[in-house]
């Protein structure tokens, strides 16, 4: 089983270049499928959840090939309209071929997402919004199966700003000719990026600041050029790493924007920020980090993916403070973790109550899931000796070379045991 091995008690010091987004590139790899013609797409970052979807393309019938970050998925043979179980299972956003697939063959089958650490994860909004597109849904032996004769363009209101279900649909409507709206649409930077993608295949789709979506429907869509968006929440996880290490860095290639709250919360508990149109720099002002209680929310509010780092910064914070998870309904698995590295944590339903503490104590952790797993690296790098972070496969599918780009921060973390590169 791989882990990582962490000196912690040092600080971090110089700049890290931040990757393309894995949340903007899962949908839009999906989005090839809605044609045959060739797509090519710069700054893919090189992660595990990457490398299943480029099995899924290729499984579905796709030819694929991917070199230093740029992808090129080129037709192959006519497309097969169903996933197997075994890619499924293994990353949730599999889920997001039906969309492409029910466009363009009017029929899929997709095994059901499985729930993973941090939830449930249903499906039901993006299932209404497909029957309010004309399909009709069953299921089958854990399969749900979406077809129709006829697909129409619709007004689809979300129940909640689900940022799968968005994608998903937004995908379906873009080859679907007239007129389709998406009110209560999820406004992610990732959706944002897709429609930037799909437009760039000749979709005609806008969104506004209040999550309307007005997409013109096509009767074909064609080449894809596009360049993905950077990852907002790396971004974050290192902001969240410098402060926690009381260190002062400087993060690069990123979009300033896209980490707004995020930034007035660091600058609440006491650090300094200065950003320019690319890159955010981060160092200690005051003496003591200050508590500040934070809930997660759809963009633009508290990423729920930055809930995890947060709460590690929060555990080092001089006094008490709340972390309240409103997006997912389970993922504090980090806390209990922390609380082995010395945090102290009390949780009460969706809300973790912590009380600071003057450092973590170095302890061999477990990762449950991606967020969770950088949460627990970072306290690692503050605690001071010798920690371990195991389970880090779960960290793989979402930060890319995260121990070389440490590593160039002056971190002393290692890599043992790697599991085998699939
Ligand atoms: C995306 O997941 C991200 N994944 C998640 O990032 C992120 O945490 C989440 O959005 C919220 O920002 C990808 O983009 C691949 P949702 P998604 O649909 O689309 C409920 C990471 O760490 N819901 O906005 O699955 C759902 O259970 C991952 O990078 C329904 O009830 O999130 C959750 O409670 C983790 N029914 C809430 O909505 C549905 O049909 C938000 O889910 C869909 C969702």
């Amino acid at each position: 089983m791989d882990k990582f091995i962490i000196k912690g008690g040092r600080k971090l010091k110089g700049s890290v270049e931040i990757s393309g987004s894995k949340n903007a590139a899962l949908p839009i790899l999906m989005a090839t499928l809605l044609t045959d013609e060739d797509c090519v797409i710069n700054r893919v970052p090189n992660l595990r959840d990457i490398r299943t979807t480029i099995k899924i393309l290729e499984e579905l019938g796709k030819k694929v090939s991917y070199d230093n970050g740029t992808l090129i998925v080129k037709a192959k043979r006519k497309l097969k309209t169903s996933v197997s179980y075994d890619l499924v299972k293994q990353m949730r956003a599999s889920f997001w071929v039906a969309g492409p697939l029910l466009a363009r063959f009017k029929k899929t089958q997709v095994p059901l997402p499985g729930g993973c650490a941090i939830g449930l994860r249903p499906v039901d909004i993006h299932l209404k919004g497909f029957e309010k597109l004309g399909a009709k849904i069953s299921m089958d032996k854990g399969n749900i199966i979406i077809k129709t004769r006829k697909l129409n363009p619709a007004k689809i209101i979300l129940s909640f700003p689900s940022v799968g279900a968005t994608q998903n649909l937004m995908m379906c409507a873009s080859l679907i000719p007239g007129k389709t709206i998406i009110e209560n649409a999820a406004r992610e930077p990732e959706v944002q990026d897709l429609i930037n993608a799909l437009n760039s295949m000749g979709a005609s789709i806008i969104i506004d600041n209040r999550g309307r979506i007005v997409i013109e429907g096509k009767e074909k869509l064609g080449a894809m050029n596009h360049t993905i968006v950077a990852d907002r929440i790396e971004t974050g996880t290192y902001l969240l790493a410098a402060a926690a290490t009381g260190s002062s860095i400087t993060i690069k290639e990123c979009v300033p924007s896209h980490n707004e709250i995020l930034i007035e919360y660091l600058c609440e508990a006491g650090f300094k920020i200065e950003t320019t149109e690319t890159e955010i720099k981060i160092s200690k002002k005051a003496k003591k980090i200050k508590p500040v209680n934070i809930k997660t929310a759809p963009f633009p509010g508290f990423a729920t993916d930055l809930q995890a780092p947060w709460m590690t910064l929060m555990c080092l914070a001089n006094g008490k403070s709340d972390v309240s998870e409103d997006i997912f309904e389970n993922r504090f698995m980090h806390a209990a973790e922390l609380i082995r590295m010395g945090a102290n944590i009390s949780l009460e339903r969706n809300c973790a109550h912590i009380i600071g503490v003057k450092n973590f104590t170095p302890a061999i952790v477990m990762s449950s899931d991606l967020r969770g797993g950088a949460a627990l690296v970072i306290a690692a790098l503050c605690a001071k000796g010798t920690s371990e972070v195991q389970r880090v496969y779960h960290i793989d599918r979402g930060y890319e070379r995260i121990e070389e780009k440490l590593t160039a921060l002056g971190a002393k973390i290692k890599r043992v045991n790697p599991a085998p590169f699939e």
